[in-house]
């Protein structure tokens, strides 16, 4: 657990772990997730799989220098093999394979050009729920993903509350006034829908914000106004201290190709100078389980209540959110 946050760095859900591009068929790469060593590989068969890193035999990191061999990967120690599902299924130099030749499967699943991993404390906590495809991925209305990324020294609770904190809209982003706000709770989705006004360089801006929240690893924006714009966010603990942050921005393609290239750039630029404002916050504030609100600060009471769904019982301080 965190010292500093009530409750753990790594709590349970689907996070992004690579890009889909960043793992070629038959591609090994090392993760350092969750404050853990893991392994991705994707099989001759297409399919990405993740395993813990290091191998029951002596130890050797299978992220570095192991090697596809059909769907399994090959230690590059001594050879051991070992499939999808953690067993090892081969020994080069001898007939019996202990029985505790086992490492750590983990789910993976493989959407819009992402490779998630569900994060548990152990096995026995099996995915109940999906990350969905966007209706808009690889839509030829849209344009092509950008993307950004930061290693931000926080918590993805305290980056998915920000959400709910609607206050700071104002202080922190320029927001000319409180959005008005209506929220739908749904299991691990989570909608909030918004309507706001941002003073911008080319004038005050009103448009309509609709968030969907999966989880504490993945969210996206759907902006529209002068504009259609979606933000996909991705979250992903690293350790007790620093999240991944990866934000992948796509626009309704405009009927002329060098205004959608603009404003494609500006709705981007716009997205991660307001992030930039947001982490020079996170990065030294304190967490307070009992914080001081007021009216007009927004559902962030409602959001903690929905938080708890993702905190293993064993992990949460009494009275921690
Ligand atoms: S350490 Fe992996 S095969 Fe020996
Ligand atoms: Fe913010």
């Amino acid at each position: 657990m965190s010292s500093r946050f009530p409750f753990t760095a790594n709590p349970i859900g689907w996070f992004m772990v690579a890009l889909s591009d960043e793992l070629k068929p038959a591609g090994v790469m090392p993760l350092h997730y969750f404050g853990r060593e893991l392994v991705l590989f994707r099989g001759q068969d297409g399919v990405a799989r993740v395993l813990d890193a290091h191998c029951p035999h002596l130890g050797a990191h299978l992220g570095h220098g192991g090697c596809v061999v059909e769907n399994n990967i090959t230690c590059p120690f001594h050879g051991w093999r070992f499939d999808g599902s953690g067993s090892c299924v081969g020994i080069p130099y001898a007939k019996k394979i202990p029985p505790a030749a086992m490492l750590r499967r983990w789910s993976v699943c493989e959407r819009n050009g992402m490779i998630f991993v569900h994060n548990a404390p152990d096995e026995s906590y099996a995915p109940t729920w999906d990350i969905p495809t966007l209706a808009e991925h690889e839509s030829p209305a849209w344009t092509g993903y950008t993307r950004r990324r930061w290693r931000v020294r926080t918590n993805v609770h305290e980056i998915i509350e920000n959400a709910f904190d609607v206050a700071h809209f104002c202080s922190v982003h320029g927001a000319v006034r409180l959005p008005e706000s209506t929220v739908t709770m749904n299991g691990p989705l989570f909608q909030v829908r918004s309507q706001t006004a941002f003073d911008t360089p080319v004038g005050v801006l009103e448009g309509d914000i609709d968030i969907h929240i999966f989880g504490f690893g993945m969210f996206t924006a759907r902006y529209r106004g002068l504009l259609e714009g979606i933000i996909l966010a991705t979250l992903t603990p690293i350790d007790d201290e620093y999240v991944d942050v990866r934000l992948t921005f796509t626009i309704k393609r405009l009927p002329d190709e060098a205004a959608t290239a603009f404003v494609a750039q500006q709705f981007m630029e716009d997205a991660c100078r307001q992030l930039e404002q947001d982490i020079a916050v996170w990065e030294h504030k304190k967490f307070l389980a009992r914080p001081l609100l007021c009216e007009g600060d927004g559902p962030i009471g409602l959001f903690r209540k929905w938080a708890r769904q993702f905190y293993p019982v064993a992990t949460l301080r009494a009275r921690a959110i």
